[in-house]
This record gives C-alpha cells, structure tokens and sequence, in this order.
C-alpha cells in the first residue's frame, strides 16, 4: 500500500503534491518523492523516512514548476532508502512514474530491459516501469503508456509524467485505488479523495484496466485498450477527516473492512497449480526443511494469538511438536533451543522489543528464524533469516485486525507449505485445504455485509463491567483475541476460557445477566460445546452463540445467534474473529470511547 499524487495546471505543484502526500501519509510512511517538470526537465527530490524529512529538503531546495507527480512509500520490493523511493526515472530522465502496487512480472521486464543496456539505480519493481516507457516510447505517451501495461502483470495504480509531453499526465488502474479530481483550470490524480479535497469536490474513481490522461482543462477516460469510458462525476460530500478513513468513522472499522483485501495480497503469488509454493519467500532447501524436529512461535499480544492457532495447524498438517510463547516469557524460561529448532517469530509491526529479543536469543543459540512480519525493512524483517512478509498495509488503529488475519494466513501457507516438502499430507489434501484457502476472502466480505445482529449484541454487552468468551480447540484460541479486542477498546473486563474448564472454578461467577460469548466452529467438539452453552444458560448467562452456517440446533441454546460461511475446521478462526473484531467495536462505539488510541496503550511496543 503506497500513495500517489498528481497535478497539473497553473499553481506551484510542488506544496499541493505534498499537502496530498501528507493526507496519504495512512497509506505508507517510509519513504516519499516528489518529481516536478519545469523548462524541459523532470527535477526529483526523494527522502527515506517520514514525509517531513523530504519536507525538510525541500525547504532547502524547492522544485519549481506547475505539473508534477509524488509518492509516499509503504516499501514491498527492496527496503526503505531514498534509492527505492518514488518516483522513478528513466535514465534518460524522460519519464517518472510514481506506484502503487505489485509488478509481479518484473524481474523479467528488467533482465531484458537490462540486455537492451538499460541500468537500474533501485531494487524496486516499479523502476522497470519508467525504462519500459522509455524503451517502448513512440512519439505518443497515451500510446506507449498502453503498450507498457500490455506487459505488466500485477497489480497498480500509476502516475506517469513526461518530459515528452509535458502538457499532460497519465493515470492508469488494475487492482490499485486511484482517482481523479477534476478542478477549474487544474487536474489531479490520487491514491484516495483526501489528498485532493481542499481542492475539489468533483472526482472520477477509475475501474480496473481503466486509464486517465489529465491536461489543465480536461480530463479523458478510456479503458487501457482505448475504449471510451463514460463516468458520472462523484460529488463528495464527506468531511476531509471522514474521507482520510475511506468513509469510515474509524480506522479500525475501515481495517477490518480491508480485511478481504488483505488476505487476497498475503495469497498472491504464493499458490501455483493449485498447491502453496513458498520458495520465492523462503530460501530453506529441502533436506534443511526436513532437519526441523521442533517448531516454537513467539509472539506478543494478538500476534501470540495468530502463534496459538500455528499450533494447531503445524502440529495437525505436519506432526512436528509446536511450541508456543508470549515473547516476555520465552527468554526468561530457558527454552529448549537446539539447531534443529525453526523459530517463527510474529510481529505486525517489526519492532516489538520483547519479539526482537527473543528472535536474538533463539538466533544465538543457533536456530534458524522466520520473521512474520507486516513492516519490510523493520527489525524482524532484517534481523530473522526468513522472512514471510503479511502484506496488509499500514494498520493505524491500534486495536490489531488485518494484521491478524493475514499472519493467520502467513501460518497456513507455512503450514501446507511444510506439509507438501515433507510429504506429511496427501497431494488431494493440500490441493484441497489450498483451494479452500484461497476462498476465505470472499467468505469474509460476505461476513461484512450485515453487522446488524452484531449491533444488536453490543448495545447489550455495553451495559456490562465483565462477560466471559468461551469456546473449546481453535475456538478457544479465537475467544483469546476476541476477548482482548475487547477490552483494549471498550475497557470491560472479559475472560476467555476453555468452555471444558468452566465447571473447574469459573462457572461461580455465571449469574443472572451476565454476557457469555459461545464459539462452536469447530466440528469435533460441537456436542461438548452446547453442552457447556446450556450450563451457562442455565445459570442466567445471556448467551450469543456464534456457529456454522447451517447450524439450526444452537440457536435453541442461546438468546443470539450469528453465523460464518462453512469452511475446513482449520480456518475457520479468519471468519469467526471478523464477528469478534465488529463486536468489540461497537461496543466500543456505543460506549462512546476512542476506538482507533485507547488509553494507555501505543501501536508499537519499543520497550520491555
Ligand atoms: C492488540 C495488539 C497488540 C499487538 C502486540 C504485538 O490489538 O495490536 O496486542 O499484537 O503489541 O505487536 P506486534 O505484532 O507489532 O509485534
């Protein structure tokens, strides 16, 4: 997830590229560019860290000129530098192009670009794009622009500026936001409406295989094969803080909503015929894969959560034992750690101090690490000698949900992927649990259609100071981040338990009233499972029962009922934690707090 900019017309582009970079800032923060056209000459300035350090340089040298394009980085392909920032020229500085998204083709572009002599200044996919202009160019940018998406294969939005043809811009879109703002003598082009705002009202959002060519009077829209497109002109009417969440009122709402996004680009390019292939991610041989004997996850928080479902699936699709750790603990216990121990450490955001240290300790005492990580070039992601990257985009609020759902599926794909090398699991299995992989995020968009039942629970639950989670195998591992969604960002005390562990204590304090939030996802343990909703129910628990679709027996046993698409036991906790994840903000909401900065607590723990 990165943003772009563009602008043409009669003002300065400089400060109004960075002003829209700056309301961008939610979509990538590592790095940002600007390149502006003036006299015949692209100038470009671009910075690695936040946008105020590329401000900071421009205050000492300002780019001139009323037509330019800007980036803000959220890095994938190559770390965070200002080599890999955007935009990127040719070498002859002809075209700059500013992108968002994934050239998934681009190793082959740039062999053969690089035998024509073409030399790269970065380590990015997106550079491949301005020496294939340049390479293709033929005396008509639209023409070129056309000829070069005709070669790419992935996923982009682009913003394409030329000193050929200075008196315009290009736009083009294939599975990557992007719009365009239409003004009075003035155009602009954007990654989201908020950039363009203060300046419009008017916008055109672009389809997939659409593309825009912007001067300062108009705009054309065609498709990328030079159809005609007709648009209605969208009229916004959103307040700009609104519009920075996508329409939603909060980011952690906007995230969850993300979430099919998410998986779909965690997936991509890492299922071929059918099977996981993980080998582009993860350098391991064969024989070095099948010398692990034990597997520890460590984690904290909600990515020690993700770590209790890689439990459960390594243990099932590989038969190695798995260990799991809260990172604070892990180096405190002296675990067993021998070389032939694979450690998978899991942080959204790289940095976590307690993770990083235990990723070193383990380090030193000679396993191998995979990071499972959402931030490339953090620390996780330099320091463990594996890393599989989750690609959900920068997550603001604090409260963890895309971050959650694409480590699960990290997991899954390390699980099948361990399962096919070691041959622990039938080539119909894993095609099958594959195939049922790669259908989570549809189910998860249809989970996001009806909130209304969920409402309905947290207006009820917001009345309450504490309520229990119960559920038994990975539901009692989904009840554990359910309950800390919870109380994070409504502040009412829950607990999570192994529905079988009730009756050992926690059973006397169900009483008249008291909220009871009941899983049973999982198959095998279905009948126990009821038979511990009834014990709760009859002790007064109101009860919100959440199952399979098809289940006509547990609405009988409880007071509400909320249902997710049916899927392999394995993985139903991506769809039962979306319901969890809306319940808890709701309540939230209805409790009036600060969903997106709850109290006391930070997005990235840096200290032990
Ligand atoms: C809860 C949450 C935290 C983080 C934890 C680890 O919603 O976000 O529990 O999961 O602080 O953070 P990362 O994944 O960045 O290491």
């Amino acid at each position: 997830m990165c943003g772009i900019v563009g602008y043409i017309g009669s003002k300065q582009a400089q400060n109004i590229l960075l002003e829209g970079l700056c309301k961008l800032e939610y979509r990538g923060y590592d790095s940002a560019g600007l390149a502006v056209y003036k006299e015949g000459r692209l100038d470009v300035e671009k910075r690695e860290g936040p946008l105020s350090a590329l401000e900071d340089r421009l205050k000492e040298h300002s780019l001139s000129g009323e037509m330019g394009i800007g980036h803000t980085r959220w890095a994938t392909h190559g770390k965070p530098s200002d080599e890999n920032s955007h935009p990127h020229l040719d070498r002859e500085q002809q075209f700059a192009v500013a992108h968002n998204g994934i050239i998934e083709n681009y190793l082959e572009l740039k062999e053969e670009l690089q035998e024509k002599g073409y030399t790269f200044q970065s380590e990015t996919d997106s550079e491949v794009i301005a020496h294939l202009l340049a390479d293709l160019y033929d005396g008509d940018l639209v023409s070129t622009v056309r000829k070069a998406v005709g070669r790419m294969d992935g996923a982009y939005a682009l913003a394409i500026a030329s000193v050929r043809e200075p008196d315009k811009l290009v736009a083009v879109r294939l599975a990557s936001p992007l719009i365009v703002g239409l003004g009075d003598g003035e155009n602009f082009i954007a990654s989201d409406i908020p950039a363009i705002l203060e300046h419009t009202r008017d916008v055109y959002v672009l389809n997939d295989g659409e593309m825009a060519v912007l001067d300062r009077h108009g705009v054309e829209l065609t498709t990328t094969d030079g159809e005609p497109v007709e648009r209605d002109i969208l009229h916004v009417t959103w307040d700009a803080a609104t519009a920075e969440k996508g329409g939603y009122e909060h980011f952690m709402l906007k995230e969850i909503h993300e979430q099919p996004k998410a998986i779909r680009d965690t997936l991509a390019g890492r299922v071929k015929d059918g099977l996981v292939d993980l080998s582009q991610d993860l350098s391991f041989t064969e024989a070095e894969l099948k010398r692990f004997d034990k597997i520890h996850f460590v984690a904290c928080g909600t990515a020690y959560h993700a770590g209790l479902i890689g439990k459960s699936v390594v243990e099932k699709l590989t038969g190695i034992p798995v260990e799991v750790d809260v990172a604070s603990e892990y180096r405190y216990r002296d675990p067993i750690i021998t070389p032939s121990t694979l450690v998978v450490v899991v942080s959204q955001s790289g940095e976590t101090a307690d993770t990083l240290a235990a990723l070193r300790e383990a380090q030193q005492t000679g396993a191998k690490v995979v990071g499972i990580t959402n931030v490339v070039g953090s620390s996780v992601a330099r320091e463990a000698d594996e890393v599989l990257m989750t690609w959900a985009g920068p997550e603001i609020a604090v409260a963890s949900t895309k971050a959650y759902t694409t480590q699960l599926i990290a997991i899954y794909l390390l699980g099948l992927y361990l399962a096919r090398i070691l041959g622990t699991c039938s080539e119909t299995e894993l095609s099958d649990a594959t195939q049922a992989l790669v259908q989570l995020p549809e189910q998860v968009e249809k989970l996001l259609q009806d909130p209304v039942a969920i409402q309905r629970v947290a207006g009820e639950i917001a009345q309450h100071e504490d309520l229990f989670f119960i559920g038994r195998g990975l539901d009692h591992a989904v009840v554990m981040e359910g309950s800390l969604k919870l109380k994070e960002i409504s502040y009412i005390h829950s607990d999570a338990y192994a529905a079988g562990e009730l009756k050992h204590g926690t059973l006397a304090l169900i009483e008249e009233g008291i909220p009871v939030i009941a899983l049973a996802t999982q198959k095998a343990v279905y009948e126990k499972m009821v038979s511990n909703i009834i014990e709760v129910k009859a002790r007064g628990a109101y009860v919100l029962g959440l199952g399979l679709e098809g289940d006509t027996e547990l609405g009988k046993s409880v007071d509400e009922v909320i249902t997710i698409p049916d899927t392999r036991p394995l993985f139903t906790p991506i769809l039962s934690v979306v319901p969890l994840q809306l319940l808890a903000y709701y309540t939230s909401t209805a409790r009036g707090l600060n969903v997106d900065k709850p109290r006391n607590l930070a997005k990235s723990v840096t200290v032990e």
